[in-house]
């Protein structure tokens, strides 16, 4: 089974002709409180393990699609072309190849990202989320919201969790096809609570998602038992939302990335995400918490941290992080 066959699966037999001049679609990125780290399955993006994770509606992407009357895909990212041969306009390349229904036919692809890309906080996710719902848009498709998660998924793992709000849970699923790996969200309302990103690092990362959990997955001693710690994890961090155990929540959130970077840290040779930087807010955060400071802290795959606390403690926060930038999330 490969790309090409799930998405036929998924259209059945959809249109794969554009059904208006340009097709929109917007999408935030979300931050996961239990990673995704590792593949079953490379091509398909089948996880080893379920993940769950909340929105950031404050940093999205805005993408628009219409036909390019070049020979090529164009890729427009934040007003300027990529050059084609570059890592993101190829790698979107690949992904569009599976929709073209003649082979003269070429996507212009129109996106703006009001985050930094490729800066660990997942903007492929919100990218192909939003690619995802501008094909759907331009296409006339009318796929749910699962199908479309489906196929975002295809595009970048994360992206399957970027088409809801709030919380959302991606279900690793047992089938071969991944057609049972999937999003959702979860159905809670959480409105005190709060997040907060403090970039350390806004250049793009030296080893991105796909190639680092691969090493990990390959290399790491620890990557079996990150597996199955993120599986207790998961089981206990939805009871912890669901009570609304702040403090639960947080505690869990935070060993679960933590078991993430460790087990890319065992891998040979390591994958050190963290810049001097980091690990100093990490001991301020520490410190915060002695202090009596409810906050917990996450860090996807770069050296930049997310933060969660409850409304409350906001003036505390800032106070304390002053470089940290506060999130409505909106849950
Ligand atoms: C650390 O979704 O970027 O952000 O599927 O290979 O595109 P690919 O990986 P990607 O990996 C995200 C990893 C993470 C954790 C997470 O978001 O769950």
């Amino acid at each position: 089974v490969n790309p090409v066959d799930i998405v036929q699966l998924i259209l059945q037999n959809k249109s794969l002709e554009p059904q208006k001049k340009m097709g929109e679609g917007r999408a935030s990125t979300n931050i996961a409180l239990i990673k995704y780290w590792g593949k079953k399955d490379e091509r398909l993006r089948i996880p080893t393990n379920s993940s769950l994770s909340v929105a950031l509606p404050d940093k999205s992407t805005l993408t628009k699609i219409t036909l390019s009357d070049k020979n090529h895909n164009e890729v427009i990212l934040n007003g300027k072309a990529l050059d084609v041969a570059s890592p993101f306009a190829n790698r979107l390349s690949i992904y569009l190849d599976y929709f073209r229904s003649t082979s003269t036919m070429y996507f212009k692809i129109n996106t703006e990202v009001n985050f930094p890309v490729a800066a660990g906080l997942a903007s492929s996710a919100s990218g192909f989320a939003a690619l995802v719902l501008a094909l759907n848009d331009f296409f006339a498709w009318q796929l749910t919201k699962k199908e479309l998660s489906i196929l975002a998924r295809l595009g970048s793992g994360s992206a399957c969790r970027s088409l809801w709000s709030g919380f959302v849970e991606w279900h690793a699923g047992s089938k071969d096809d991944g057609m049972d790996s999937y999003a959702e969200q979860l159905d809670i309302t959480w409105p005190e609570l709060c997040a907060g990103v403090i970039v350390c690092e806004a250049k793009a990362k030296k080893i991105n998602s796909t190639i680092a959990m691969q090493h990990t997955m390959s290399t790491s001693p620890f990557f079996n038992d990150w597996v199955s710690q993120s599986n207790k994890d998961l089981m206990q961090i939805k009871e912890a939302i669901q009570a609304k155990d702040f403090v639960l929540m947080g505690e869990i959130a935070e060993a679960n990335a933590m078991m993430m970077h460790a087990s890319c840290i065992a891998a040979r040779p390591a994958i050190l995400y963290w810049q001097p930087e980091t690990l100093a807010i990490i001991h301020k955060i520490q410190a915060l918490r002695q202090q009596g400071v409810p906050v917990y802290l996450t860090i996807d795959a770069g050296a930049n941290l997310v933060l969660f606390f409850i409304q409350d403690e906001k003036q505390a926060i800032i106070k304390a992080l002053p470089k940290a930038e506060i999130l409505q999330l909106q849950i």
